[in-house]
């Protein structure tokens, strides 16, 4: 009977902490800085390819250019390291030990280097045997792992999800968000978790995590680009809703300035991610981009959109003749408006709209062009809007309602 009883308590007490959100009051605007992966990726080989390998040397570098040329200023304050920085094997306490050519001083020295420069540290790990390049992971080493990343001072975990049986990620992920809470030191907890799973639990996710990325991993062309652009549409009923403010859904990194994307491209997944509320995580060689698209990353009327305060996920409104329509509300009552052309045509694209057609009320509105091709107007409900929209490219409006004694109050 005591036994019974002792039983059922447990199992309560086990619900009611897997049960407990995050809650730590961390990625209140989605997260933006820089990763390894997109642009890096696996490059181990420092002999043959100094300037690229995953090492102290290249996130020192990294951070460098971001304090001088303005990115830390511009919003992007969490530097990471993606998979492929550990050594093969744990040490003989069991614990893991980061790559000892690569990095050197090991990762408080890095984590310091960061944190004197105004910088938040983002490191990567798997929720598996193994992570996806083969390296130890954190199955069954979890509270050992979490500790090492308290003594290192990191500052927010992405946990991808190789080598897991994607049934028990349910229980696994809450389970490691609950541990790296105990641990007391405040992190950012991205979570591979859905991308991994045919129809995820989002209320169960939100819950549990800062964001998480939904789907496939984005590669360096304009073809990945725009199959999670639809994807992202075509799903976004299921998951849109659970953004907000500490939890936001991840499409993956910034593609801008690589080698895939042409620079009206760059200009499409820069205006898409921020009517999404996305992550805005660059991975790029900062040392040789190129101005123009520097220009895209340090749009700061771009990234004041991506941040707003309200949170809400914009959705695709509109989708005819491979044009398309997003729309995101503003905490200011504005609404951001990225029309976006997918055809291959060769000359810009014009396209007459309704406001019902954008989904913003009728009012009049003072239309401000946020890559600033075009000059301020004002548009009222009564004339179709009209735009011209490069090949694959996008042209990206911010719509500001005038002042009440202008409005037309018909919605
Ligand atoms: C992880 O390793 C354990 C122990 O070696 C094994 O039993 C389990 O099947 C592995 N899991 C996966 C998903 O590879
Ligand atoms: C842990 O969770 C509690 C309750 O939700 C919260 O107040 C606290 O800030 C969290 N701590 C960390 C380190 O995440
Ligand atoms: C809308 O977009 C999807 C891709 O998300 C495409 O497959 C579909 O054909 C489009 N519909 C129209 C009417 O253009």
């Amino acid at each position: 009977m005591f036994r019974k009883c002792r039983l059922y308590l447990l199992v309560f007490l086990e619900l009611v902490s897997v049960n407990e959100a995050l809650n730590n009051g961390l990625a209140l605007t989605p997260p933006m800085g820089w990763l390894t992966w997109q642009r890096f990726r696996c490059i181990t080989d420092c002999e043959k390819y100094p300037d690229e390998c995953i090492s102290e040397a290249l996130i020192k570098r990294t951070a460098d250019i971001m304090l001088d040329e303005g990115y830390l200023e511009a919003g992007y304050n969490y530097v990471g390291i993606d998979d492929c920085w550990l050594e093969k094997e744990r040490d003989d306490n069991g614990r893991l030990v980061p790559d000892r050519n690569r990095f050197p001083n090991g990762m408080k020295a890095v984590a310091d280097y960061l944190h004197e420069k105004g910088f938040k540290f983002a490191l990567y790990q798997d929720y598996g045997n193994k992570t996806c390049m083969g390296y130890p992971g954190v199955l069954d080493h979890e509270e050992t792992d979490i500790q090492s990343f308290v003594d290192w001072d990191v500052d927010y975990i992405k946990l991808d999800g190789c080598y897991v049986d994607t049934a028990k990620m349910d229980d696994g992920y809450p389970y490691f968000g609950k541990l790296l809470n105990q641990s007391g030191r405040p992190m950012v907890y991205s979570c591979s978790w859905p991308a991994y799973q045919k129809k995820p639990d989002y209320a169960s996710i939100s819950h549990h995590c800062n964001l998480w990325r939904n789907w496939d991993d984005i590669q360096d062309s304009w073809s990945s680009l725009s199959k999670i652009m639809n994807w992202f549409a075509e799903n976004q009923d299921d998951f849109a809703k659970y953004a907000r403010p500490g939890q936001w859904n991840d499409p993956d990194m910034l593609l801008v300035g690589n080698f895939g994307l042409s620079l009206d491209q760059a200009k499409v997944q820069m205006a898409v991610w921020s009517v999404l509320a996305a992550p805005l995580l660059m991975s790029v060689d900062l040392k040789t981009i190129r101005p123009e698209f520097k220009e895209v990353l340090l749009n700061k009327d771009i990234i004041a959109i991506d941040q707003d305060s309200l949170g809400k996920q914009g959705l695709r409104v509109w989708n005819k003749s491979n044009c398309e329509i997003w729309n995101r509300k503003l905490s200011d009552g504005s609404y951001a408006i990225a029309f976006v052309n997918k055809r291959d045509d060769g000359t810009p694209y014009a396209v007459k709209v309704s406001f019902d057609t954008m989904r913003i009320p009728k009012q009049t509105y003072e239309v401000q062009d946020l890559y600033k091709e075009e000059q301020p107007r004002s548009v009222g409900p009564e004339v179709d809007f009209e735009t011209r929209i490069n090949p694959s490219g996008v042209k990206f409006y911010k719509f500001i309602p005038k002042s009440s004694n202008d409005v037309n109050t018909a919605t």
